[in-house]
């Protein structure tokens, strides 16, 4: 969107909401923005297996169908869900149609879509993150291994739904990853290579609700990427995740809007964009300060299950005045001070070879401090209800601290039940006492 686009003196009303995605941060959305008490109805397109009421069955990329919705619906704002949709510009195509939307336009969804084009402008912006070298060819990969001479993370440049990075422990496997990328694993996302000098330190999401020029920011969230207990296996979507992160207190926080989230707003206006959406900030604590390991254009899977709970009912309101330019017209959102946990339960076989159609049975009664969000699961036509992707669905507590909120949510995913059910149970063992 261009920089001259439309900033209203007023916000207007907001009753109808569509959200696009299906999976469990599109499904803790749509349950979250219904707390609003302006709101009466929201759509989700296409939804999962526990959001059916309200299910519009549209693809998340066929923009010219989702206009059409808004339309007929009278939908006052759409909250675009994943990276896919944003970084093909289903954001421009809703706006250019006059339908106010909370997400990047394509340019901006850059920041996630290309970790080339993400990594140019962190440097131009002097944004403290690893030394790189983007690469297109494998002789040039291989010679800066060469001059380099030490082992080096290799990072697809395009989207790899999260697969496309190596963490190499040597200079032998960081050739390897060099010559499968450029040997196809990744298909066009592996053309160009981002290689990056490691660091080491925790990791932690920030998320900043941007409306161009403003920013709201959420409490940090610790994601658990790993399949297994003790970080180990596999790297997969994220395993479950708490906040607020105590790795970054208030103070840190400031200083990551000061020395990330601001320069990153400052440096897409330079570029002429408006600059809509969720900027995720993926950071490693290290001793050297916070740095930035990558930028995505949405809200994090399962931080985003995790946050919702502590998010006050105004959320609906601030994403509307983010999508119209105008975030100091929204009232102050509130966030509950209580810990938050998410565990999320994947199916068999889950990141490699995912098995799909086992039945679910749910017994877990939710209540308002403990919420189940479905994923991967869908409706068979008799209604019952099966596991239809990897991360199936999530289980997420509220409790004074930490081990309370574990307990709670742990306790809720003993009520769920499908064959071949996989979840970690050392989620949050930074933060439990227990
Ligand atoms: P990304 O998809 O860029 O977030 O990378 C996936 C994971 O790889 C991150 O969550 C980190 O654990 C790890 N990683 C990425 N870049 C680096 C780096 N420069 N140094 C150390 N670990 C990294
Ligand atoms: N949980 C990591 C992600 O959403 O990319």
């Amino acid at each position: 969107m261009a920089i001259s686009s439309t900033r209203p003196n007023t916000l207007p009303a907001l009753r109808r909401l569509l959200i696009v995605g299906s999976g469990g941060r599109e499904h803790a959305l749509s349950w979250g923005l219904r707390r609003c008490p302006s709101v009466d109805a929201v759509w989700i397109a296409p939804g999962n297996g526990g959001t059916s009421a309200q299910q519009v069955s549209i693809a998340e990329t066929d923009a010219e169908r989702l206009v059409e919705h808004c339309r007929t619906e009278a939908i006052d704002l759409v909250i675009v869900g994943p990276e896919a949709p944003l970084a093909a510009g289903l954001a421009d195509s809703l706006r250019d149609a006059g339908i106010a939307v909370f997400g990047p336009g394509a340019d901006g969804a850059q920041l996630e879509a290309s970790k080339a084009w993400a990594k140019q402008l962190m440097q131009d912006a002097g944004i403290p993150t690893a030394r790189h070298w983007a690469v297109s060819s494998e002789a040039d990969a291989l010679a800066v291994l060469e001059q380099v001479d030490s082992p080096l993370v290799v990072k697809a440049d395009g989207l790899a739904a999260g697969k496309g990075v190596t963490v190499a422990e040597s200079i032998a496997e960081t050739k390897a990853a060099i010559q499968e990328a450029f040997g196809g694993r990744f298909g066009v996302a592996g053309t160009q290579l981002v290689l990056e000098e490691r660091l080491q330190g925790p990791e932690v999401s920030v998320f900043a609700l941007c409306d161009g020029e403003r920013m709201e920011l959420l409490p940090p969230a610790q994601d658990h990427k790993r399949l297994e207990e003790g970080d180990r296996g596999p790297n997969t979507g994220g395993m479950g995740a708490y906040a607020p992160a105590p790795l970054l207190d208030q103070d840190g926080l400031e200083q990551v809007r000061r020395i990330v989230l601001e320069p990153t707003v400052q440096a897409l206006r330079g570029r002429g964009i408006d600059y809509r959406g969720v900027i995720y900030a993926g950071l490693m604590l290290t001793d050297d300060g916070p740095q930035v390991i990558e930028f995505n254009c949405r809200f994090g899977d399962p931080e985003c299950q995790t946050l919702v709970p502590l998010l006050g009912p105004e959320l609906a309101l601030v994403l509307q005045a983010c999508a119209h330019g105008r975030l100091d017209l929204a009232p102050t959102l509130t966030i509950d001070n209580h810990c938050s946990a998410c565990i999320v339960a994947a199916a068999k076989g889950y990141p490699t070879a995912t098995r799909t159609g086992d039945a679910i049975n749910l017994s877990i009664t939710t209540d308002a401090q403990l919420q189940l969000f479905h994923a991967g699961t869908r409706r068979d036509p008799s209604g019952a209800l099966v596991s239809s992707g990897g991360r199936v669905l999530a289980v997420v507590a509220q409790g004074a601290d930490f081990d309370q909120a574990f307990t709670a949510a742990y306790g809720g995913l003993e009520q769920v039940h499908f064959d071949g059910i996989h979840y970690r149970r050392d989620i949050g063992h930074q933060v439990r006492t227990d």
